[in-house]
């Protein structure tokens, strides 16, 4: 066999409107400019960068860096964001050798760029970061079309000290995430450090070395895993499932290893389990000059070879799911392997525990798999995860569940429709549907809900407990001598609330308070210092009670229980001491 080394898979990612694209436009412009050398390859979902464009791009500095390139160029996945990143998916990883996490300079870490990371991370995937638009940095000379290096040459020292500053939050916040980074020409070492290089896809400065960087990590640290073998039998990851004008639903395929030919018999997963098909034609996109009819995007090709994109026509793609992986499969050795293989895959992604969860669901097995790890991460339990909208079945799922356990009664959609019965009959089940189109966002939106849910809970349960107070009764306030009694007192220590159990200090029950009232209005609770009066309906009067005698609140062992266990942080100094009276006078051991 023909071994090879294959080009990096580079996938973008970043927050909406970062600039991904314009930064993968940019780079491609910086081939277009020098065509000579050869042009890029367009592939389905991805532009093939060859490596005479690199060296053309960013040879002397190569040179200057001692690094010689033996890779054949670079596999740019064009559809940004993550979810083509988690599409691209192989067991126990992604099939992205390398990421360029592409940053607004001017606007920093965003939603979407704190997902990235997470998932990066997640994935070990190795990252550059482009910090993008620097030319809208206030004060920046722009040298269009040139390296970094000399770029800041030409800046002066106020905006190169602003660039650094923003480069510092920069660093800052991603050291949060557990990553070392560094401007890339200040980095000591590439394998710990994530290199920074700012870069302007409008003024297409920086990007010599943003290639420079993307090529020397692949090749410094990849060699073996980027070997590939000319006609062994394909292997790749589903991208998405599209339909095609006159083609109908075609499979939009990254090929990260081996071949496909017209013909070969491909195995992939569908909803239901591993299926195979033939092969009815691999289409390329027609570059733009060829392309007299514009209905006419693509050209029937042969075979294709690793890494490289392609679109793949047959049979089953109608029931193929996103995010699956796909084999060529020559001999039945290799259907065996492919049908194993599969049904690990589904297996793993598509689950039902026995155990308490809630339930994912999402468009495709990469977006799945990538809420799974990250919920793992997060220590969040799952019961279920399933691809398709939510239905009625979920939400009955879901509230069997809330009755458990309250906080596990949500359902996360992701990137799917939520049926309206379904949306309807959860809000009556107050079952939480949380649909959002960022992971990160179903998780922060899940952790604030379940700290509100249970800070809710602690409040209302603090609030039912009969908490340590002492009240005195005032001299010639008298207002009632019984049924009920009614008498002006001061709050000395803690608080009393209406229906609170009263005793004296001998601890003799003196009954609960029916009424609290200020100026004539009925109030709910009265605190250290306030005067007011307040109604009893048992005791009579000159005989259980008399005037300045003092009272204190009467809590029950599980509620005195109940305080120790959670609440003392919430209580005085003051309410903490009489406490310790109280329980000496109940007789309440000490817990
Ligand atoms: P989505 O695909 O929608 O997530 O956005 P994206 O990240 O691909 O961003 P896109 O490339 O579409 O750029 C978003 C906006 O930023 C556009 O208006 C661009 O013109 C602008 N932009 C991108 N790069 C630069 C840059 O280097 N400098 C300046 N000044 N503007 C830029
Ligand atoms: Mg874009």
């Amino acid at each position: 066999m023909n071994f090879m080394l294959r080009q990096p898979i580079v996938c973008v990612l970043g927050h909406v409107d970062h600039g991904k694209t314009s930064v993968l436009d940019a780079v491609r412009a910086t081939g277009v400019a020098k065509r000579e050398h050869g042009g890029i390859t367009q592939a389905i979902g991805a532009s093939i960068y060859p490596r005479e464009l690199l060296d053309a791009a960013c040879g002397a500095m190569l040179e200057r860096m001692k690094i010689k390139l033996t890779i054949p160029g670079l596999l740019f996945i064009d559809t940004p964001g993550h979810e083509a990143f988690t599409n691209l998916r192989k067991r126990g990883g992604s099939i992205a050798d390398i990421a360029i996490l592409v940053i607004d300079g001017t606007k920093g870490i965003e939603a979407q760029t704190i997902e990235a990371i997470e998932i990066l991370r997640e994935y070990k995937t190795p990252f550059i970061v482009a910090f993008n638009k620097i030319d809208a940095l206030n004060g920046w000379l722009p040298q269009r079309g040139s390296c970094f290096a000399d770029s800041v040459k030409k800046q002066r020292a106020d905006v190169i000290e602003r660039l650094d500053e923003k480069i510092y939050q920069l660093i800052g916040a991603l050291y949060n995430y557990g990553f070392q980074a560094e401007r890339f020409d200040r980095a000591s070492d590439f394998t710990k450090q994530v290199a920074i290089v700012p870069v302007s896809a409008k003024t297409q400065e920086g990007l010599q070395e943003l290639l420079l960087f993307v090529a020397g990590l692949a090749q410094k640290f990849m060699e073996k895993t980027l070997t590939t073998s000319e006609d062994e039998s394909g292997k790749g990851a589903i991208l998405e499932v599209r339909e095609e004008r006159g083609l109908g639903k075609t499979l939009d395929v990254i090929l990260y290893d081996g071949c496909v030919r017209q013909g070969d018999e491909i195995a992939f997963n569908t909803l239901t389990g591993p299926i195979e098909c033939k092969v009815k034609a691999l289409l390329e996109p027609k570059p733009l000059d060829e392309m007299r009819d514009p209905r006419e995007k693509f050209k029937s090709v042969n075979e294709v070879h690793a890494a490289t994109g392609v679109k793949i026509a047959c049979e089953c793609a109608v029931d193929a799911v996103g995010g699956s992986s796909l084999f060529v499969v020559r001999t039945q050795e290799e259907a065996h392997q492919a049908r194993d293989s599969l049904e690990q895959e589904l297996k793993q992604i598509l689950f039902e525990n026995s155990d308490q969860g809630v339930l994912i669901k999402a468009d495709a097995l990469g977006s799945i798999e990538a809420i799974t790890r990250l919920f793992a991460a997060e220590k969040i339990k799952i019961k279920r995860t399933a691809i398709g909208a939510v239905s009625r079945r979920d939400v009955a799922d879901a509230t069997a569940m809330r009755d458990r356990d309250k906080l596990l009664g949500a359902i996360f959609a992701f990137n799917v429709p939520v049926a309206d019965d379904a949306a309807s009959e959860a809000a009556a089940a107050h079952v939480k549907i949380f649909d959002e189109k960022i992971i990160y966002n179903l998780i922060d939106g899940y952790k604030r809900w379940r700290d509100e849910s249970v800070e809710g809970e602690r409040r209302e349960a603090f609030g039912k407990l009969v908490l340590p107070a002492k009240i005195k009764i005032l001299d010639g306030c008298c207002f009632r001598v019984s049924n009920p009694c009614i008498i002006g007192i001061e709050v000395l220590e803690g608080r009393i609330r209406k229906d609170y159990p009263l005793m004296t200090e001998d601890g003799k029950a003196v009954g609960s308070i029916k009424t609290i009232q200020r100026n004539k209005e009925a109030v709910e609770e009265a605190k250290k210092g306030d005067q007011l009066a307040i109604s009893i309906p048992e005791p009579f009067f000159g005989r259980q009670i008399c005037e300045k005698q003092t009272l204190l609140s009467s809590p029950s062992k599980e509620d005195v229980a109940a305080i120790e266990a959670k609440y003392l942080k919430a209580l005085s100094d003051g309410e903490r001491e009489l406490l310790g009276q109280i329980k000496k006078i109940k007789g309440y051991s000490v817990f």
